[in-house]
């Protein structure tokens, strides 16, 4: 794994690999950044003009390599756009980690690298330390053969005296936030053969062992006995049998309880609403949810929040066979309510059901819930921006806010209560499909339905950003993202600091 340090030695004399400066697009062509002044006094001038005449403008994604001249230890140095330069200020921290993230997918096969970027303040230099993290990950678990280039080994954050120590706090939670996310990503990654509903759970247990964490799994047989109908009639088409996961972190001074709930479908064929070729094969991401908030309740007990936070991971395989639920099904969900399962790939919601009722018996102060829940929302926002639906608006905004400044793209969606007739069924209590226009939308309203009154809930459907299907860019590697784990996380950071939305780095209008 990439291990992160932070360093005032001069760029120039440190024995490493390679150093990576960052380059900006200014008015008249590339400007180097803050952070490449001694690398630049080594070129004796020249730098600016070799990296213009190879093309580079200083935006963001580029990359290119040069061999460094005499005075410079590292053999290799790495110019790394940033963007748009900045005069005053600090670089956008998402601008920031995007460049330390592709500096650092650069860097693989390499032991040691130096990364002199600007890096004036605490966020800054967390960024930077956190891009580089996230950007080195790859998931090589079932590569036996191939020469996939190992991720770079060791990095050095530089900086100078004055923010060393900030920079020595940013680089530590950056550590403990990316070792979450990829645990995130490596499960999202993982094929559903080796991750089944109680593979998950073990793993969740192991990991509450390590980190002193309350470890509760509700096996098919406990489900049976506390009347878990959503969580067993999605699960009962499987040879893997479901689970219900509770992971709860608890800080003496904690002020607030907080509640997440992830679906963890390991593997969604679509049940007897069997889903058709090319729909099938992307599916073991199904249970990005839980994964997050799996990975988020780690990470805030790392950082020790003082916050409480309890997560619910609603873990089933949803399999076709003889004892699967058919279509025309009714269930009786955990709290007694009826639905009817007028398709059964319509799964996620239906295990969520059980497990919002279960999370919501605990009285929290705030339920989110997290899940790759419909297609629609994909049509919707694409696959880079997850949707937030809420009951509140302001929780709904605070959510926003923690998610933008956590460098996620999130963005508001309603829940229109003429929707909500669409859900009504001919004989239960609700349908589990309704209307097909706005289908993210009425998965929203069906999850309502099971939060308690007058309790604060956001519901977060990251079907699209879970999983990264294209080649990788930034920090963002191929396959599982880790998506949504810096925002609950950020948020729970909000609510232990009282930290309210403000619009204090607001962006363009539009763009999240
Ligand atoms: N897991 C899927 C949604 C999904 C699709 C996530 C593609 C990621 C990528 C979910 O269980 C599903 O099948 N939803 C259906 C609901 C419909 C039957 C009402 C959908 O969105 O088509
Ligand atoms: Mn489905
Ligand atoms: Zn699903």
């Amino acid at each position: 794994m990439t291990t992160v340090t932070v360093s005032t030695s001069p760029a120039v004399s440190l024995r490493v690999d390679a150093i990576v400066i960052g380059v900006a697009k200014g008015p008249q062509g590339p400007v180097l950044a803050p952070g490449a002044e001694t690398v630049a006094e080594a070129f004796d001038g020249a730098l600016v003009e070799i990296l213009g005449r190879l093309g580079v403008s200083g935006a963001e994604g580029e990359v290119v390599k040069l061999p460094s001249p005499d005075g410079v230890e590292a053999g290799v140095v790495l110019a790394v756009g940033l963007g748009e330069a900045v005069n005053s200020g600090a670089y956008d921290a998402e601008n920031l980690r995007e460049a330390a993230g592709v500096a650092a997918r650069s860097l693989a096969g390499m032991g040691k690298a130096a990364l002199a970027l600007p890096v004036e303040t605490a966020e800054a230099a967390q960024a930077v330390a956190l891009g580089a993290l996230l950007g080195a990950y790859a998931f090589t678990a079932y590569r036996t053969i191939g020469n996939a280039k190992a991720p770079v080994g060791e990095l050095t954050i530089l900086t100078d005296h004055r923010g060393h120590t900030s920079a020595k706090v940013g680089a530590q939670r950056a550590t403990v936030i990316h070792r979450e996310v990829n645990r995130c990503r490596d499960l999202v990654n993982m094929p559903a053969n080796d991750l089944t509903p109680e593979s998950f759970a073990v793993t969740v247990r192991a990991v509450g062992e390590e980190y002193r964490l309350e470890v509760e799994v509700l096996d098919d047989k406990a489900l049976t006995e506390g009347s878990f109908g959503g969580i067993l009639g999605v699960g009962q088409g499987s040879a893997n049998p479901p689970r219900l996961v509770k992971i709860a972190y608890s800080h003496p001074e904690a002020q607030t309880n907080l509640a997440f709930v992830g679906k963890g479908i390991t593997y969604d064929s679509g049940g007897i609403s069997l889903k058709p070729v090319g729909f099938n094969e992307i599916m073991k991401r199904d249970m990005s949810g839980a994964a997050a908030v799996f990975a988020a309740v780690a990470a805030i007990s790392r950082l020790g929040l003082r916050i409480n936070v309890t997560g619910w991971l609603a873990l089933a395989e949803n399999m076709p066979s003889g004892s699967a639920t058919r279509p025309g099904d009714v269930l009786r969900m955990y709290g007694g309510k009826t639905v009817e399962v007028l398709n059964t790939d319509a799964e996620g919601r239906v295990v969520l059901a059980d497990a919002l009722v279960r999370a919501g018996e605990e009285k929290p102060d705030a339920i989110v819930d997290v899940a790759t829940l419909t297609a629609a929302m994909r049509m919707a926002l694409g696959n880079r921006i997850f949707g937030v639906m809420s009951n509140n608006d302001d929780f709904r905004n605070r959510v926003l806010d923690a998610a933008r400044r956590a460098g996620e793209q999130a963005w508001p969606l309603p829940l229109p209560a003429q929707l909500r007739k669409s859900l009504n069924s001919r004989v239960a209590d609700i349908a589990n499909t309704g209307e097909r226009m706005g289908g993210g939308l009425v998965a929203g309203l069906f999850l309502r339905e099971f939060v308690p009154d007058g309790t604060d809930w956001a519901h977060l459907d990251i079907a699209g950003p879970a999983f990264h299907e294209g080649a990788s860019y930034g920090y963002t590697p191929e396959g599982g993202t880790g998506s949504a784990v810096r925002t609950l996380v950020q948020l729970a950071e909000d609510i232990a600091g009282d930290r309210r939305p403000t619009d204090d780095h607001p962006r363009r209008t539009g763009t999240v």
